[in-house]
């Protein structure tokens, strides 16, 4: 089932994910929302990563890298030697040659089953893509970012949680408007349909690592694609409610890390 679900992964990012559409940009990129007034907010939100990742060394292992297709995400790996990309879909690597070239080494493998030595890299991201695992192995995957991290240094992992309480309060938003007015907000399509996806919760996670890895969860991002495109606009003051929203998430980052529906997640060895 597990090789069978990867191999579907796999081919989804291959065929479909990583190719570009008709306006230049990978498909995978319109589960994002690109709209002009969430654009700082999302800006922002990317940047959050190097709040938690050191700086500087020698090897950065950038886990289910994709292409690293936004810019923001370069910042990451400045101050490392070498970025190592490392994707299951030779498509993303393929692509992310092309964008890091000489800085990046390129390795298509498992995250489940990483083909490195323990301690091998002074820092590690990995964003927005433990979720494509089964559940059973969202474990395994983060057992394997602890053995090759470097004792002393720390790993940032990006996923998004399930049904978290944020989506919950902007559904329930949604159906009060439309009770109070009969004209509802357009509920986008929820994002992240193409492929296998297994998101989780804090409690869950928290349960599921026990004591072998002790995280910190803290905000990446709270809205949703979905709850973007549904209820930020130019004309009901949106960029507004976007900085007002990233305020809160910096003041009270633990509070949005587990009910927003992106976290931060953060290990150290
Ligand atoms: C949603 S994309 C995210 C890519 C990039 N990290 C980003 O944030 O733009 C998920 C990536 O994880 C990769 N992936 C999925 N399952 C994987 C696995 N078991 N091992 C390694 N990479 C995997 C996919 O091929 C894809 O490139």
């Amino acid at each position: 089932m597990a090789d069978n679900t990867k191999q579907q992964v796999r081919e989804f990012y291959d065929e479909i994910g990583w190719q570009k559409e008709a306006d230049g940009l990978y498909q995978n990129a319109h589960y994002e929302d690109l709209r002009p007034v969430s654009r700082e907010y999302i800006h922002n939100t990317r940047l959050r990563v190097n709040d938690h990742l050191l700086p500087h060394g020698d090897l950065l292992l950038d886990a289910g890298s994709g292409p690293v297709q936004y810019d923001e995400y370069l910042t990451y790996s400045q101050g490392y030697q070498k970025r190592v990309c490392a994707d299951i879909s030779i498509q993303a690597l393929r692509e992310a040659r092309t964008r890091i070239g000489d800085h990046g080494l390129f390795v298509v493998c498992d995250v489940a089953k990483l083909p490195f030595k323990p301690d091998a890299f002074d820092g590690i991201v990995s964003m927005h893509t433990i979720h494509h695992l089964p559940a059973d192995e969202h474990k395994v995957a983060y057992a394997e970012l602890y053995r090759v991290l470097k004792p002393a240094r720390v790993a940032v992992v990006v996923n998004g949680w399930t049904n978290s309480t944020f989506d919950a309060l902007a559904k329930f938003l949604n159906r009060t408007r439309r009770f109070l007015r009969g004209k509802p907000l357009k509920v986008q399509p929820h994002e992240e349909k193409g492929t296998y996806v297994r998101k989780t919760n804090a409690k869950w996670l928290r349960q599921e690592l026990g004591d072998s890895i002790r995280v910190e969860i803290y905000a990446w991002r709270s809205a949703s694609t979905r709850t973007l495109r549904t209820f930020i606009h130019e004309k009901l003051g949106g960029r507004a409610i976007l900085r007002w929203l990233y305020k809160m998430e910096a003041k009270h980052p633990k509070f949005f890390g587990e009910n927003g529906q992106y976290p931060i997640i953060v290990f150290k060895k």
